[in-house]
């Protein structure tokens, strides 16, 4: 599908449809709440309290969407959420999404990331408005040839540290879900994984990312520390994967079964770069970036 074409096609569609957006408070999903509100969708959001100096606060969003405050790994929570809302169209974006906390911490990643999405797939199971569901996980979810090659949606899974593994897993709960409960006889609901690679964008609230460390190291005067300046990511816009997940979620209300599918989202080759590549791009637009080879530590 033409990225331009999905654009009209999401904006005609989403006006006045029912949205439910778990972590509608973090990075994409501000952006996600932002873009909701421009094609008139009646948006629910659930996740956790916002970030101080993060995006939602920054623009208001309290006022874009009607914004529930809650925790994942409370099944009764979630599901009235969801049965308040009734909602058409589910986005799955709460989790714990930062690599070094889940390593930090990987009994609370597991709980939120996993159990938060078999809470999530309960109460949709509970919801007879939902017509399609897309939850979102990441390209860490592959089993790393470190070949370098670029990975397509058949390749085998296998995230091994918490924060992979733990969205491995929720790859694993959608596909059963879907099978089990959502694909059935009864009923046809569009059910999709989305495996997007990293993005770009503003409102990054997260310092351990590496546009905020940048942005940190200037602001201190000092260089920015990369640990691993030369390895390669598929860098893209946020607004392409929003574009992406919207676009998903419209195909799949309208035509359930043959669009729900696991789906890559990532650049096109031009967009695979080391990290040193990005920090070279912000050394044209701000001459003070500098850089070691010592410790950059983000995902
Ligand atoms: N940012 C990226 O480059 C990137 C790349 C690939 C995939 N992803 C995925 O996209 C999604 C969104 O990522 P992000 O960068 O916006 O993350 P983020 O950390 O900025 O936001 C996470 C959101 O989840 C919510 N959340 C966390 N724990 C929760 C809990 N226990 N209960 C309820 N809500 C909880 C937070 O309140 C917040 O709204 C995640 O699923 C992440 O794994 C992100």
């Amino acid at each position: 599908m033409s990225g331009k074409n999905a654009h009209l096609a999401n904006r005609e569609f989403y006006r006045g449809k029912r949205v439910f957006v778990t972590g509608h408070t973090g990075y994409k999903g501000a952006w996600l709440t932002a873009i909701l509100h421009e094609l008139g969708a009646e948006a629910t959001g659930y996740a956790l309290t916002p970030p101080e100096g993060g995006m939602f606060a920054h623009m208001g969003g309290e006022t874009m969407i009607h914004s529930v405050t809650g925790d994942m790994r409370d099944l009764a929570a979630v599901k009235a959420a969801v049965e308040e809302a009734q909602p058409e169209i589910v986005f799955h974006l709460a989790a714990q999404a930062i690599v070094n906390d889940c390593f930090e911490d990987p009994h609370y990643a597991y709980e939120t990331n996993v159990m938060g999405t078999v809470n999530l797939f309960e109460a949709i199971r509970e919801c007879p408005s939902v017509r399609s569901v897309v939850v979102i996980t990441t390209d860490k979810v592959y089993e790393n040839k470190g070949d370098g090659a670029v990975y397509v949606e058949t390749d085998p899974l296998g995230g091994i540290d918490p924060y992979s593994s733990s969205k491995t897993c929720m790859e694993y709960i959608t596909d059963t879900y879907k099978r089990s409960y959502l694909q059935t006889a009864a009923r046809t609901v569009g059910v999709s994984t989305v495996r997007a690679s990293n993005v770009l964008g503003g409102g990054d609230h997260v310092k351990s990312r590496l546009i905020p460390s940048i942005l940190s190291s200037i602001a201190a005067g000092q260089p920015v520390e990369l640990r691993h300046p030369h390895q390669t990511r598929p860098w893209q816009s946020m607004l392409d994967a929003l574009n992406g997940y919207l676009a998903i979620g419209r195909l799949m209300y309208e035509e359930p079964e043959r669009y729900s599918s696991q789906w890559n989202i990532g650049p096109t080759r031009d967009g695979i770069r080391e990290v040193v590549w990005v920090v070279e791009q912000m050394q044209k637009h701000y001459t003070s970036v500098e850089y070691t080879g010592g410790v950059y530590i983000g995902n």
